[in-house]
C-alpha cells in the first residue's frame, strides 16, 4: 500500500456523517471514554435510530458515524478481508459467538454471521474494544488485519473478531439492516 492510500484509510477510519447532526472528530484511540462520559444521555435518546448514505464507501474503506453516543464502523471489506475471515474456524475464536444483535444470542462467531450482506461485503460494528472501551484502529490493523486496539494490546480479525489481546468478546454488532443499497439504518 502506497503512503497516499494509507494516509487515506487513516482519514476514512475518522471521518463522520453529519446526518446525526452531533457528529464528533475523534483523533485518538484512548480519547474515546474521556468524550462517552461527557455525553449527556438525551444525546443517546435522540439517536435511538439514524440512517447512512453508503453510496461513497469505497472498498477497502471504512465510515465511521456516531450513533447513540458511540462509535460505529461501517467497513467495506475487500475480497481479502473476506477470505481471510471466511476460512477461519471457529475453534480459533476465542469468543465463538457472533454477538449480532440481528441474530440468536447463542449465533455462531461465523463470518457470515457477522456481515450485514450475504456476499460478506459489508460489517456494521461498535467501534468500542470489549476490553475497556477505547476505540480500536482500523485499516487492517494488528495481527490479524482487522482492528487493532493499543490500549491494552487486543487484536480483531477482519470479521472483528477478536483474536488476541485481553479483550473477552467479539465487536458487537449492532440492529442494523439496509434500507436501500445506498443506505444502512441503525436502530
Ligand atoms: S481497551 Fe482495548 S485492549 Fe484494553
Amino acid at each position: 500500500m502506497s503512503h497516499a492510500e494509507d494516509f487515506d484509510s487513516d482519514r476514512r477510519d475518522f471521518l463522520y456523517y453529519a446526518t446525526a447532526g452531533v457528529g464528533t472528530v475523534l483523533t485518538g484511540a484512548a480519547i474515546w471514554p474521556l468524550i462517552d462520559q461527557m455525553n449527556p444521555s438525551a444525546d443517546v435518546k435522540a439517536l435511538s435510530s439514524i440512517r447512512v448514505p453508503i453510496d461513497g464507501v469505497e472498498v477497502g474503506t471504512q465510515l465511521t458515524v456516531k450513533w447513540r453516543g458511540k462509535p460505529v464502523f461501517i467497513r467495506r471489506r475487500d475480497q481479502d478481508d473476506i477470505e481471510r475471515a471466511r476460512k477461519t474456524k471457529i475453534e480459533d475464536l476465542p469468543d465463538p459467538l457472533a454477538r449480532n444483535a440481528n441474530l440468536p444470542p447463542d449465533a455462531p462467531a461465523t463470518d457470515e454471521n457477522r456481515t450485514l450482506d450475504e456476499k460478506g461485503e459489508w460489517l456494521v460494528e461498535m467501534g468500542v474494544c470489549t476490553h475497556l472501551g477505547c476505540v480500536p484502529l482500523g485499516g487492517k490493523s494488528g495481527d490479524f488485519g482487522g482492528w487493532f486496539c493499543p490500549c491494552h494490546g487486543s487484536h480483531y480479525d477482519s470479521a472483528g473478531r477478536i483474536r488476541k489481546g485481553p479483550a473477552p468478546e467479539n465487536l458487537p454488532i449492532p440492529v442494523a439492516t439496509f434500507i436501500d443499497e445506498n443506505t444502512i439504518k441503525l436502530g
